[in-house]
């Protein structure tokens, strides 16, 4: 059963019980209509309580219903609901823990709710492309004021219950045991009538249309082409300017029409791939994993830093070991600068910041780290310098450490050779800033022990990062991607655009920054650096000298002031730079190319589908275990476009038969040697398949 019925008293039961998070599923709803019937026949039953088992009061409508005809069958959520506000007994809902999308929903149809403190409440349906579409957007304002309601529907953010006790959304807050509390609630509502309703409640706001003016305008603004914000905004007006019934008509046709939208379907896309990612199927749910309980770090630079600071916010103990006492103190004077400005930002309290920076230590002694349960090395991207770190820890950590490596291109399955213990390396590389970025690529060495690999990706929940596993090759799945993207950026240099054309046209289409802003933000001098060592020995590889060029001026990005842009001391802002359109203008003469006019759609085409293709070849290769992961990769660590799901499914919308048509057209054009369509591509198109199944 998905949903459960006891009678406690004069007062039926009435629990939720869909694992993981009681989704409203057909099934379930099925269930709650069929419960509230037997209360509703059921003369010695005074009053009815709704309540969620397990982790849950509910998380909402059954997303995995969304694609299939499940979702419009009856009784739909608003059936469900309707049944409820229209019960002639007291309907309770008794929440704890979450209560989300449509479970919010249901608990507004009820007549009264009561909650346990530390419940998540919110309405997170836009982050899903959508709004909430069973009353949520109608009723939440009713009982939370205009302001409130608006914010949380257009942020999604949860919001703890012990906030919003003092709101008409919560009759009582109840310590101890919930279930308890609601019952002896009940009997105490069970014969007041009339029934309280949230629909018969008001909205008071006389100045409302100058705040809707303003809230359309700001979300506007910061939404950009993603729709659904400013349709919440319109259905959250509905509430105030339109009768009840009229409001949720218009919240059910601007629902409707949102679910279909391609930004809603990648946006459930990126849901799933999210919690799919962390799924490997030769490694079970069960595999036992090992404990991490103390950490270390070799390298205090930019990413050791940021390594260590992810163990301490997750409140482990770690200790940066370092080669000389003056990069150690720059380390960890950088770390505790970043808490700083963290906390005068008001996001952390200064007894967590000190905490924090407590809980992170130095040592320039590899017997100091002995003891660590993991330890990640962050040295330089060097093999020879990794060889010697790596010897090294074989020697000096305990049996069953977990040695890991930060490296960003470099063969795991070489590093792990260094040492007599191959099972218990692992590539875990981070991504700069690496305690802000959520993406951890996990890299799976070819004699990686099972348990290494489970223990890593629940260390990447437990920091709070998405790990995606990715096997060893030059580049892993993003940065070996990102060569194709960036090459063909090179090559739109040399035939006719300049960087901020190209970062414009780029970010139009919703990349958080273009790919010549991002490689100032990166330093010019880590592709130069990798372009060395890559393109020594596969001289038929084409690529633009451009970036060389700009790396021989010596303009390494914002860290010394110029790049491909100008910056002003303190500002990141980006101004163009007469001296760099020069030098391409100048180049492009060198090599006789006629310059011509690019236009918005051929740029992003040519980089996006640069990655769409890397990405075939990358599947096929089993590199990565499906396209969700590269999507993955590409959302949470490239500031890929969520909105668009990723490059791998913005193709599947694309559709692949267009994608391998567009390759071809450019495969035709100069610099047209870099495009081998994938096989993989070739034939998923031929097939009329996509690569998300
Ligand atoms: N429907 C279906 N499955 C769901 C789900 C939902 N609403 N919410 C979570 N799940 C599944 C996840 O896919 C995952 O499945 P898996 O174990 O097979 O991978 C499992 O539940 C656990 O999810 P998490 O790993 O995310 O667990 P957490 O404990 O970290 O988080 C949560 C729980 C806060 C509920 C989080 O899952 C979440 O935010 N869920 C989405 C909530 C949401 O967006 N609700 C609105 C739905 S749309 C709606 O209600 C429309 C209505 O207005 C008409
Ligand atoms: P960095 O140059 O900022 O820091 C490296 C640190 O390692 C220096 O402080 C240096 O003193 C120390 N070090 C060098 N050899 C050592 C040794 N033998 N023992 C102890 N300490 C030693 O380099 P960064 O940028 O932090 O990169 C580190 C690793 O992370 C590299 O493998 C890099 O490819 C990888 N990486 C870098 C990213 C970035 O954006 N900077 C992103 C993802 C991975």
């Amino acid at each position: 059963m998905t949903a459960e019925y006891q009678v406690k008293g004069a007062v039926a039961v009435i629990t939720l019980n869909n694992p993981p998070v009681n989704g409203l599923g057909f099934a379930t709803r099925s269930a709650v209509v069929a419960a509230m019937q037997t209360a509703l026949n059921d003369d010695a039953i005074k009053a009815i309580v709704i309540t969620g088992a397990g982790k849950a009061f509910s998380g909402g409508a059954d997303i995995k219903e969304f694609n299939s005809p499940m979702a419009l069958m009856e009784p739909s959520l608003h059936t469900v609901i309707n049944m409820v506000e229209n019960s002639t007994k007291p309907v309770i809902a008794a929440i704890h823990t979450v209560c989300m999308g449509g479970g919010l929903e249901l608990a507004l149809g009820c007549n009264y709710r009561v909650a346990a403190p530390g419940a998540q409440i919110a309405l997170p349906e836009v982050k899903l492309g959508i709004l909430p579409g069973a009353g949520g957007t109608q009723r939440l304002p009713r009982v939370l004021g205009l302001e409130m309601a608006l914010n949380m529907i257009v942020s999604g953010t949860p919001v703890l219950s012990e906030k919003l006790v003092q709101t008409a959304l919560f009759d009582a807050l109840i310590d101890g045991d919930l279930m308890q509390g609601a019952l002896a609630f009940a009997n105490q509502v069970a014969d007041v009538r009339p029934l309280p309703k949230v629909r018969d409640l008001k909205i008071d706001y006389p100045n409302y249309e100058a705040f809707l003016q303003f809230s359309r305008n700001t979300v506007k603004a910061m939404a950009g082409p993603f729709p659904a914000p400013l349709k919440c905004v319109e259905a959250v007006a509905a509430a105030v300017t339109k009768k009840f019934d009229d409001g949720m008509k218009f919240e059910r046709s601007l629902f409707i029409e949102l679910v279909q939208t391609t930004e809603s379907k990648a946006l459930r896309h990126a849901f799933f791939a999210e919690r799919i990612a962390g799924k490997v199927p030769d490694v079970p749910a069960d595999t036992p994993t090992r404990a991490i309980v103390t950490a270390a770090v070799i390298g205090a630079g930019t990413m050791g830093g940021g390594i260590a600071m992810n163990f301490a916010n997750a409140g482990i103990p770690v200790k940066i070991l370092e080669m000389k006492q003056e990069a150690l103190d720059k380390g960890l004077a950088t770390i505790r600068k970043n808490y700083e400005n963290t906390m005068k930002k008001g996001k952390l309290t200064p007894e967590k910041c000190e905490q924090r920076i407590g809980l992170i230590s130095g040592t320039l002694a590899y017997e100091d780290i002995a003891p660590a349960d993991i330890v990640v090395e962050a040295v330089f991207e060097d093999m020879g310098v990794k060889e010697a770190v790596f010897k090294k820890l074989d020697e000096v950590m305990k049996q069953g450490a977990i040695l890991a490596s930060n490296t960003s291109t470099l063969d795991v399955d070489k590093i792990a050779s260094f040492t007599k213990r191959p099972q218990d390396v692992i590539g875990t590389h981070f991504f700069s800033p690496a305690n802000v970025m959520k993406l951890l690529e996990i890299v799976r060495g070819a004699k990686t022990g099972k348990d290494v690999l489970a223990t890593t990706l629940a260390l990447a929940k437990k920091l709070k990062k998405t790990g995606v596993v990715s096997g060893v090759c030059d580049g892993f799945i993003g940065n070996r991607m990102i060569e194709q993207y960036s090459r063909q950026a090179g090559f739109l240099l040399e035939e006719g655009c300049l960087p901020e054309q190209v970062d414009q046209a780029v970010e139009k289409f919703g990349f958080a920054m273009g790919p010549f802003r991002m490689a100032d933000l990166a330093g010019n001098d880590i592709g130069w650096h990798i372009r060395k060592r890559r393109y020594i020995d596969k001289p038929e590889v084409t690529y633009s000298k451009t970036a060389d060029l700009l790396c021989e001026m010596g303009r390494f990005g914002q860290k010394t002031g110029a790049g491909w842009y100008d910056y002003k001391a303190g500002d990141r802002k980006a101004y163009p730079a007469q001296v760099v359109n020069d030098m391409i203008v100048k180049h492009s003469a060198e090599l006789r190319v006629e310059r011509r006019k690019i236009s918005d759609q051929e740029i992003v085409e040519r980089l996006v589908y640069a990655l769409v293709n890397e990405g075939a070849y990358i599947l096929d290769e089993g590199i990565a275990m499906r396209a969700s992961d590269i999507d993955m990769v590409y959302l949470t660590g490239y500031g890929f476009p969520l909105f668009r799901g990723g490059p791998m499914f913005y193709a599947d919308t694309v559709g692949l038969l267009n994608v391998s048509m567009a390759m071809e057209k450019y495969a035709k054009g100069r610099n047209g040697s870099a495009w081998k369509p994938a096989p993989l591509l070739v034939k998923l198109a031929a097939e009329g398949k996509t690569f998300n199944g």
